[in-house]
């Protein structure tokens, strides 16, 4: 059974494809045509943190495919009153054809797709954000065309999204620098399978040093609000403001997985600026994703 963990999940092929996939739902709505490929699935998506765009993309996904998205919180499932992941996992796995899940730790996703008889998604864990890096290369692709070889600079925190992309750099084979405050830098394990395609940089503006994308999240993720002040003062020079958009190349992309805290880790002349297409990016997330469920749905049963 194929779950979708990780980027590490995809050989290099298997991203390419469903990213060339998602361009070709994209179009395909835009032209008002959206195909019924899965009448009657069901995609169960379990969110023990908040999110708009992954509960979206994922229940009208699902709604545009001919199936149905059920949302599940803790306060309103077992879950909530201690009832085991494994055995949810194996419950689910009786009455629905794919599970997405949100949650903290990236254990507790692993937990569930090892007793799960059905694919599973990680919506985002405190380790790592795939869906997220799927989208973000489908929008590259689409405007830029292939990223092999292309140069991206990572500012800010060593966090969820910033560990999928050090493992797409590996996949994709293209170059990230990451700039990150002493303490926030992402995780080492990570870090070490990526080799070459990724280097640790001293500062932001070597970072982006005519980079071919800039990308930036948020100082606190979910989980970290408690943090909020400390963050604030190790991250006040990571800003990508107008002045550090310039150092990159002209034709330079930024983007952002949003939600965006304008003034903070990125000012809103740079978020609404012409390079960035932070809109196009959260869109994708709807047509990659159908993309990745055709890919899991379209595997034969465990
Ligand atoms: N980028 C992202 O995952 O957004 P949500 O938290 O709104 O799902
Ligand atoms: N790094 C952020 C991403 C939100 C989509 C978080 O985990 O909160």
């Amino acid at each position: 059974m194929r779950h979708f963990l990780s980027v590490t999940d995809l050989s290099s092929d298997e991203f390419r494809a469903i990213i060339k996939r998602g361009s070709e739902f994209r179009k395909q709505f835009e032209a008002g045509e959206t195909e019924a490929l899965f009448p009657r699935k069901t995609l169960a998506m379990i969110f023990e943190k908040s999110s708009t765009r992954t509960r979206v993309s994922f229940e009208a996904g699902m709604t545009q495919l001919g199936g149905h998205a059920l949302y599940l919180s803790p306060s309103d499932t077992q879950l909530g009153r201690g009832e085991p992941m494994e055995d949810t996992a194996r419950v689910l796995s009786q009455m629905v054809d794919a599970v997405m899940i949100r949650t903290f730790s990236h254990d507790s996703i692993k937990n569930f797709a090892n007793a799960s008889s059905i694919p599973v998604i990680n919506g985002l864990t405190d380790l790592f954000h795939p869906c997220q890096l799927l989208a973000d290369m489908q929008t590259y692709f689409d405007y830029r065309g292939d990223i092999q070889g292309k140069t991206v600079a990572w500012i800010g925190d060593g966090n969820n999204v910033c560990n999928s992309f050090i493992n797409t750099a590996k996949l994709l084979d293209f170059q990230l620098r990451i700039a990150s405050p002493t303490g926030y830098l992402p995780e080492p394990g990570v870090l070490k399978k990526a080799g070459d395609n990724v280097a640790l940089v001293s500062s932001p503006d070597e970072a982006v040093d005519a980079a071919d994308l800039v990308v930036t999240d948020v100082w606190s993720s979910m989980g970290q609000e408690s943090e909020n002040n400390k963050r604030t003062v190790a991250f006040a020079d990571y800003c990508v403001n107008k002045e550090r958009m310039a150092l990159a190349k002209k034709d330079a992309l930024f983007m952002h997985c949003l939600p965006a805290h304008r003034g903070e880790e990125v000012d809103a002349d740079v978020l609404e600026g012409k390079q960035s297409v932070v809109w196009d990016e959260a869109g994708n997330r709807l047509h990659a994703q159908k993309a990745l469920l055709e890919f899991l749905l379209n595997q034969p049963k465990a």
